[in-house]
């Protein structure tokens, strides 16, 4: 679908998006933000008004960090996880709010695998020793396709047996499950950057010859199985997304024609969305090695859309409200995910319904703050 052609009344960036039994009141979301404070899993205050104020900014769809299925697929003791049912009430807490000003609020379901048992990103993700222990952070064991390190230095991770898989599909339908009485909307299912799921998508880390590895069909076969359980618990009327990391990176051997693939497989396993991301592949930081330029993955989410049949969502320094719509209007993608440029401006839609012409129309605002926001220029001259 092209919409070039006529500019429509309203900009598409703040058109709703419907899908299932949701709608977003604009298509701009936040897209997940590891924040390395959560205590023993679960979400604190801090997560409430981090959250909270994207939510009061007016994005339409806001997402919680990558949220851990098992205690064990955390990268770091500050990671967030919903693999108690303890946890649920902390969630519940969020999800509420963001809900009371606006926003549909949505949970990313992810598991470190190899890349568990690390410092926080301030350490470089430096593996876990037995000397962190005696400051109560023993390491442990990450898990992953192949007994291979994510990068020289990291800890070696555990092949995973049968029924090491079996488990952990069982944890992600657990999680899901917690997560729809946790009051989530949209649950996106983290399958990018170098995590579990990728670990088994890509050749450079899934080195097994069983049905779990081997050719394309082995190799996605954990991510369609995941998928299944997840969707059998994910209630009909909600929407799920799946982030891929489009190719692997420098070095990598996953790439576009595998990612169409999947996207299809995906689809056809009830997925909504796919959200498409880089790399990570390689080591931690080693998110995508592609030119990084404004809107550097927007040519994966047009491809997934345009050849996978499947609506996507475009990420990936977009900062400019009409580079947004341009995206949205060249059919690249239907929604527009951002992250670091929210955290410097939570109120980024305000800033791009005004640049897009329709700041006056800013009823997607909580009332009493759109109010106020109408009348700044009032507010200016009398103070
Ligand atoms: C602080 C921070 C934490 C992030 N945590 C996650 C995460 O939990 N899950 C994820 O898929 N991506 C994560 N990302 C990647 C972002 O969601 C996004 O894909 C990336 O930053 C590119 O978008 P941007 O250019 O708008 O920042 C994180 C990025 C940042 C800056």
């Amino acid at each position: 679908m092209n919409h070039a052609a006529t500019p429509p009344a309203v900009p598409l960036l703040f058109t709703p998006w419907k899908c299932r039994g949701v709608s977003s009141r604009n298509r701009i979301v936040v897209s997940p933000m590891c924040q390395y404070l959560s205590e023993a899993g679960a979400p604190t205050d801090w997560h409430l008004v981090h959250l909270g104020k994207f939510a009061m900014g007016g994005a339409g769809i806001v997402f919680s960090e990558e949220t851990a299925v098992e205690e064990r697929a955390r990268k770091t003791y500050g990671c967030a996880g919903i693999y108690s049912d303890q946890h649920v009430p902390a969630y519940r807490r969020l999800t509420d709010h963001i809900r009371a000003n606006g926003a549909l609020p949505a949970i990313q379901l992810g598991h470190a695998g190899r890349k568990a048992s690390c410092g926080p990103p301030w350490t470089m993700f430096r593996p876990l020793t037995e000397e962190d222990a005696a400051n109560g952070q023993p390491p442990w064991q990450g898990v992953s396709a192949s007994a291979i390190a994510a990068k020289p230095g990291a800890l070696v991770p555990h092949a995973m047996d049968e029924d090491d898989i079996r488990q952990v599909i069982r944890a992600w339908a657990d999680a899901a499950r917690r997560a729809v009485d946790a009051g989530f909307d949209i649950c996106e299912i983290h399958g990018a950057h170098g995590y579990l799921i990728h670990q088994f998508l890509s050749p450079l880390s899934n080195q097994r010859s069983d049905a779990w590895g081997g050719d394309l069909a082995g190799r996605m076969r954990l991510a369609l199985e995941i998928t299944q359980a997840v969707r059998a618990v994910w209630p009909a009327d909600r929407p799920l997304f799946f982030r891929v990391s489009a190719v692997d990176g420098q070095g990598g051997v996953w790439d576009m024609d595998d990612t169409v693939a999947l996207s299809r497989a995906l689809k056809d396993c009830g997925v909504d969305v796919i959200t498409c991301s880089s790399g990570g592949i390689n080591g931690p930081l080693n998110m995508a090695i592609v030119p990084r330029v404004p809107g550097y993955q927007v040519p994966y989410a047009a491809r997934v859309r345009r050849e996978a049949g499947v609506e996507s969502c475009a990420v990936g320094l977009i900062t400019d409200a009409e580079h947004a719509e341009q995206i949205l209007r060249d059919g690249d993608a239907d929604l527009i995910a951002m992250a670091r440029e929210f955290l410097l401006n939570p109120s980024w839609p305000v800033h791009a319904a005004q640049a897009l012409g329709v700041g006056e129309a800013l009823d997607f605002l909580p009332s009493g703050y759109s109010w106020w926001l109408k009348r700044r220029e009032e507010i200016r001259r009398l103070s």
